[in-house]
């Protein structure tokens, strides 16, 4: 078992940062998933913590010791990649059973955990073949067998399942959570998945341009964005932002103009010194209520019924296009104008800094 703690992390390639100085502790246990859009240094902080990438500052503890000049094998932590590597001249079996055999396990030992490890992802019946017979996601569930075949206390998997189809990524995403609470491993998984994130995680570190944004459970992070980077990472379809005016405050809250005319109350404290000011107004596409008499309107452009949920996509004349779900048994036509409206305590206030302002209780 151990915790994970990074301070002052920071990584640069030349003159360019993939990691700024960062700060963040892991507790022992914890299933911590990270986001973010592509190139923010999420597989950067993965490496760094597995000991193969050397930090330019900074140091990373494991249990409270620095690791930080400790070669990976060291570091007891084992690590599943975006593109795997396995050894193309060895057998699934003896590609799971590796480790333990730099280990020098007992023969039979490891025989027995590979069959334990086959066959909870699924496997057994292709122990024997060499991994250029395998589909791309028979390959992936090898590299995660290999990984976890020997119970690591810390295991980092950067998008594990990102080359698997649909159903395969739900059962897998199941077996991790098991495994997590088999294991009691400390885990860090980087994905780009919005299930896998708000489901498997205690905690969701949101990052952008080499900065951790937010770090929170994942319903704090969808109730309570402190940015409008974290709004826009996290939820799909993403948030709706628009841009508004602050048109009046009092102690209950802000009324805001939207771009259309019309205007919408926000459970949000803002500075009575910024009225007339600008700001960015975020509403979610599940929090849209079709409402005769709402501030909303767009027609529709889009329509998509994808079963239990619809989304409608709504063109509006002067502002940027809006996404709202719909109940499912809900008929519309396209060109159709629909109304909406929203709770003051769904809606999003951001100013101009990209910072939330604070919420008001109702
Ligand atoms: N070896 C390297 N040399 C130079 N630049 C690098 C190197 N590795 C990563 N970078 C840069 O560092 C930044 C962060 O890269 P990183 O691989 O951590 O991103 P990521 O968040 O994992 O992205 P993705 O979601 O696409 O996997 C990127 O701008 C990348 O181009
Ligand atoms: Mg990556």
């Amino acid at each position: 078992m151990a915790s994970l703690a990074v301070r002052g992390l920071a990584k640069r390639f030349g003159d360019a940062v993939a990691l700024h100085p960062t700060d963040l502790d892991i507790a022992d246990g914890e299933f911590l998933v990270v986001v973010g859009p592509s190139g923010c240094g999420k597989s950067t902080l993965l490496r760094l913590l597995a000991g193969l990438e050397e930090p330019s500052e900074g140091r990373v503890l494991i249990a409270g010791a620095d690791v930080t000049e400790r070669t990976p094998a060291e570091r007891g932590i084992a690590m599943v990649f975006q593109s795997y590597a396995l050894y193309p001249h060895l057998s699934v079996a003896e590609n799971i059973g590796f480790p333990l055999r730099m280990a020098r396990r007992p023969r039979r030992e490891i025989a027995a955990r590979v069959a334990e490890v086959a066959a909870l992802l699924d496997l057994s019946a292709l122990l024997d073949r060499r991994p250029r017979a395998l589909s791309g996601g028979q390959r992936q569930r090898v590299s995660i067998g290999r990984a976890i075949v020997r119970d690591p206390a810390v295991l980092l998997l950067d998008e594990p399942l990102s080359n698997l189809d649909a159903a395969l990524r739900v059962k897998l995403r199941h077996e991790f959570a098991r495994l997590h609470q088999r294991l009691g491993a400390t885990m860090v998984y980087v994905t780009h998945d919005q299930m896998e994130a708000m489901t498997l995680a205690n905690r969701i570190v949101v990052m952008r341009d080499g900065r951790v944004e937010q770090v929170g459970e994942p319903i704090a992070l969808y109730d309570r964005p402190a940015t409008l980077r974290v709004a826009e990472a996290i939820g799909a379809p993403a948030m709706n932002l628009l841009p508004v005016r602050i048109a009046t405050v009092d102690g209950h809250g802000t009324t805001v103009a939207l771009p259309e005319g019309g205007d919408l109350r926000v459970a949000a404290r803002v500075p009575p010194a910024e009225v007339g000011g600008t700001a960015t107004l975020g509403i979610r596409p599940e929090h849209f209520r079709p409402d005769p008499g709402g501030p909303f309107a767009g027609a529709v452009e889009l329509f998509e019924r994808l079963g239990p949920q619809s989304f409608a996509h709504l063109g509006r004349p002067d502002g940027s296009p809006l996404v709202a779900q719909l109940p499912a048994d809900r008929h519309v036509t396209l060109g159709q104008v629909i109304r909406f409206s929203a709770t003051p305590e769904q809606a999003h206030l951001f100013g101009p800094n990209g910072a939330a302002y604070p919420r008001l209780s109702p």
